[in-house]
Parts: structure tokens; sequence; C-alpha cells
């Protein structure tokens, strides 16, 4: 078993909360957190959960701020100046909206159906959610699997599937690539969100959209898997351009 350094850290709380009941490995440190795999108190419904664990804020790396939360406004102005400047705790109020971020996307597109892990509870600094692999294997991201053409054209598909049905839900992921993409059984699951922007606010919405299915398209056009972005991203903005402006039932009704 793992022991991790921080006494009074996520951790205990999650064992407190009778969540899990011990750290089994790490899975990966990564620049904005470290990932662990835990054995799960059966009553979450899971056998093993991964905890997102993110850094201390002085070892974290913050994504452009103005990029993401364009569109965003925070009312009590205390935080908004702290954050301006960033003041010590402007960074901590920052570093819980960047968890805070992941944990409402993550509930927001498990509810919907998306291929996202199931967030299961969340801390300042900590997320536990569902575990995508096997006891003894954490689930490969998508850069170091070698899929044949057709399971290339398959994986693929389900990306730009997986991109429209969180565009529906507003969501862009905003940082996706094939580091944040893991495959098992055959089936996508798309992590790491907490840059995630909603493209009803976010003047930036298209272009992030437009590079995250770029850099999809280029990861499966070395699988043979051909396909032009550019009107990818057109008929995606396209569809939900309409959709935000013409009510479901109205479309239902006039069967469009
Ligand atoms: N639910 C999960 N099940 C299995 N493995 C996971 C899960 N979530 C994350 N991982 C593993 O941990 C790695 C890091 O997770 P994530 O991308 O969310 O964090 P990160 O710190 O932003 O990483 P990076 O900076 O490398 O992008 C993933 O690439 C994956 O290998
Ligand atoms: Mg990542």
């Amino acid at each position: 078993m793992e022991t991790l350094e921080n006494e009074d850290s996520s951790f205990h709380y999650f064992i407190d909360e009778g969540l899990i009941t011990d750290v089994v490995r790490v899975i990966k440190t990564g620049k904005e957190a470290s990932v662990h795999q835990c054995r799960a108190n059966p009553a979450t419904g899971e056998n093993l959960v991964a905890l997102k664990l993110y850094h201390p804020l002085d070892r974290r790396d913050f994504r452009d701020e103005s990029l993401y939360r364009d569109g965003e406004w925070i009312k009590e102005r205390r935080i908004r100046v702290a954050l301006e400047k960033r003041t010590r705790f402007g960074r901590e109020v920052q570093g819980s909206i960047w968890v805070n971020r992941e944990w409402e996307t993550l509930t927001a597109l498990s509810e919907g159906g998306a291929p996202v892990p199931r967030p299961i509870a969340a801390t300042h600094d900590a997320i536990l959610m569902s575990y995508v692999g096997d006891a003894e294997m954490a689930a490969p991201q998508l850069r170091s699997v070698r899929p044949d053409r057709d399971e290339a054209q398959d994986l693929f598909e389900q990306l730009i599937r997986a991109i429209e049905m969180m565009l529906f839900r507003n969501v862009i992921h905003g940082d996706l690539s094939a580091y944040n993409v893991l495959v098992w059984d055959g089936r996508v699951t798309v992590i790491d969100l907490p840059q995630a922007v909603d493209p009803r606010k976010n003047r930036h919405a298209e272009a992030l959209l437009e590079r995250d299915v770029t850099r999809i398209c280029e990861h499966f056009e070395r699988y043979g898997v051909r396909s032009s972005p550019k009107s990818i991203v057109s008929d995606l903005w396209t569809g939900w351009t309409f959709a935000e402006l013409v009510p479901e039932e109205l479309r239902v009704e006039l069967e469009l």
C-alpha cells in the first residue's frame, strides 16, 4: 500500500467518510495532479476508484486564465480583486475554482450519458471518481494505443460523438488530446476537465473546439483515418447554435 505525504490530505477525508478503504498505487503524476488507484467501499457502487489529488498550489501549473474564464463574472468584489492581483488568497480561490469546474463538468456530463468517469465525491483539492481499467492495470491513454485501421475508425467516431454530446451539454473540453482520453475494452473515456468552457459564455469557445477536434483528427490520421476537422467543427457548431436558438419542444413539433 502506498502512503501519501500529506497527513491531513483529502485522502483521510475520503477514508473517514467511508468511501475508500485504502490507496493501492499511484497511477500517474501529472502537471496538475497525481491520480491514485484506491479500493472503494462497495457502497459507492465500485470496487476500485480513482482519486485525483491536485498538487499544492505552489506546484500547480495554472493555465491561461483569461482564455478559459472568459465571460465569467465573479460577483463578490473581494474575491474578484484577489484573483486579479494573484494574492495568496486569490491563488487558493483559483485552485478551488479549477477543482470545482472539473467536478461540475464531470457531474453534468456523466448524468447526461457522455463517456467520462462518474464523480463520487470531492474536496477543495481532490476528486474521487470511477476508475477505468482493472486491478492490474489502469486504462492506457489513447496516445499509447496502437489500433488497426478499423479500430482506429471506431475510436475516432466514438470521440467525435463524445465531443458532440459534450457540446450539446454546453461543454467544450478545451485541452483534448490523445493524453486526455483513456481506452479500455474498445471504449473511450474522456478525462481531465478542469479547464472546460461553456460555449454560451466564452468568446474563445469555437476556437477551443476547433483545437480539440483538430488534435483528435491529427492523431487518428496516423492510423489511416481521414477526416476534415474544419467541416466537423462547422457541422458541430452549426448544430449547436441551431439547438440553442430553437427550443427542443419546437424541434420535435417541426420534426427538425
Ligand atoms: N478515472 C481514471 N481511471 C483510470 N486512470 C485515470 C483516471 N483519471 C486519470 N487517470 C490517469 O491519470 C492520468 C492523469 O490524469 P489527468 O489527466 O486528469 O491529470 P493531470 O494532472 O491533468 O495530468 P496531465 O497534466 O498529465 O494532463 C491520466 O492520464 C490517466 O493515466
Ligand atoms: Mg491530463
